[in-house]
């Protein structure tokens, strides 16, 4: 079984990230043979700046690689070194009907924030198909945001096999239903685009005053709660403690008398311990750079060659070879 799946570089990673996608990939590491990429294609649709994507792609192989990402289970790269993918985006977006696209949300989102769509992020859903059906995948975990964009991909490799004869592998999508949504500081859900998260690695004192801040309501510490579950600080907690002292903190908030400053220390505490391995080994990996660069060419290397095999056959089949 072949798992493959992409985080795009366009800012410091957070737990949305780390539980809805990076934890169950890194879990997935020992089932088949993994491949994961730094999007940094994909990041172009948002990010206008090539030095700090140029940073935040090292950024993300670093935090990656300090959560567990393990180089010699998995093939890990970027997506820009295997440039094939883009040709492949070419001949799939041929046979994309422009109204599968339209309805796609993460587009419709932004159209009703308010910004002007470019035609990469119109079209992302496309490179992102070619990213998975190039390297045969079956498997492709991902947080609940990117379901539909599986389903996409799902729908462009029937048609190209129905088009074109048995070309590519029909993937499907794997979403850990318990951590598929993570709640950002604000309660929607945690994403860059935001400005909601809590990211994974960072300076103590800030991500401290952003935990302090999670908003509370206005209810006494000695009220009980019977919404306990429904609270924001508790529902981070259950990701980052022991099962039983996140109950505990859940069982005290709703009986009265736990305030909602000692609840937020506590989910300080804890997290700040979920990922103190992590932060080790990512200070180790920073100081060694050509380290984490090597793992990178190599992992591309593997990439680029299935890729080639792969395109050569969609290209055979449609008639370009
Ligand atoms: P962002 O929304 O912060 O830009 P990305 O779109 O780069 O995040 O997402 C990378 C991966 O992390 C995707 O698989 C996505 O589904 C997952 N992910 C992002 N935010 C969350 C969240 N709040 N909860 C669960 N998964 C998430
Ligand atoms: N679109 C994904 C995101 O924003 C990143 C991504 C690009 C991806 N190509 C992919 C994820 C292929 C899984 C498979 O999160």
């Amino acid at each position: 079984m072949r798992i493959l799946s992409g985080i795009q570089p366009s800012g410091a990673l957070h737990l949305g990230n780390y539980f809805g996608m990076m934890r169950p990939a890194i879990e997935l590491q020992d089932k088949g043979e993994a491949f994961y990429f730094i999007a940094d294609y994909h990041s172009m649709t948002s990010l206008f700046d090539a030095n700090e994507r140029r940073k935040n792609t090292l950024d993300v192989a670093l935090d990656f690689l300090a959560c567990g990402l393990d180089p010699k289970k998995s093939v890990f790269f970027k997506q820009s070194d295997v440039p094939e993918v883009t040709e492949l985006a070419w001949l799939l977006t041929t046979l994309t009907p422009m109204a599968m696209l339209e309805n796609c949300h993460s587009y419709k989102d932004k159209l009703a924030r308010g910004l002007a769509p470019n035609h990469g992020i119109f079209a992302y859903p496309v490179l992102m198909a070619a990213d998975i059906l190039i390297y045969d995948s079956n498997l492709v975990p991902v947080g609940k945001d990117q379901k539909q964009h599986v389903e996409v991909t799902r729908d462009i490799a029937i048609k190209f096999n129905n088009t074109y004869g048995e070309t590519f592998v029909v993937p499907k999508e794997q979403i850990q239903e318990s951590t598929a949504i993570v709640p950002g500081v604000d309660g929607q859900k945690m994403s860059k685009s935001y400005g909601n998260t809590i990211e994974i690695f960072g300076d103590e004192k800030s991500l401290k005053k952003k935990i302090m801040g999670i908003q509370m309501d206005s209810r006494t510490p000695q009220e009980p709660k019977p919404d306990a579950d429904k609270n924001l600080a508790i529902q981070l907690l259950k990701l980052v403690a022991p099962a039983n002292v996140a109950k505990e903190f859940e069982d005290k908030l709703r009986a009265g008398g736990l305030g909602y400053g000692d609840l937020k220390k506590a989910l300080f505490k804890n997290y700040w311990n979920y990922f103190a391995d992590a932060r080790n080994k990512r200070a180790e990996l920073a100081a060694n750079l050509d380290f984490v660069n090597k793992i990178l060419s190599d992992g591309a290397t593997k990439a680029r060659t299935l890729a080639q095999k792969v395109l050569k056959r969609a290209r055979k089949n449609c008639g370009i070879e």
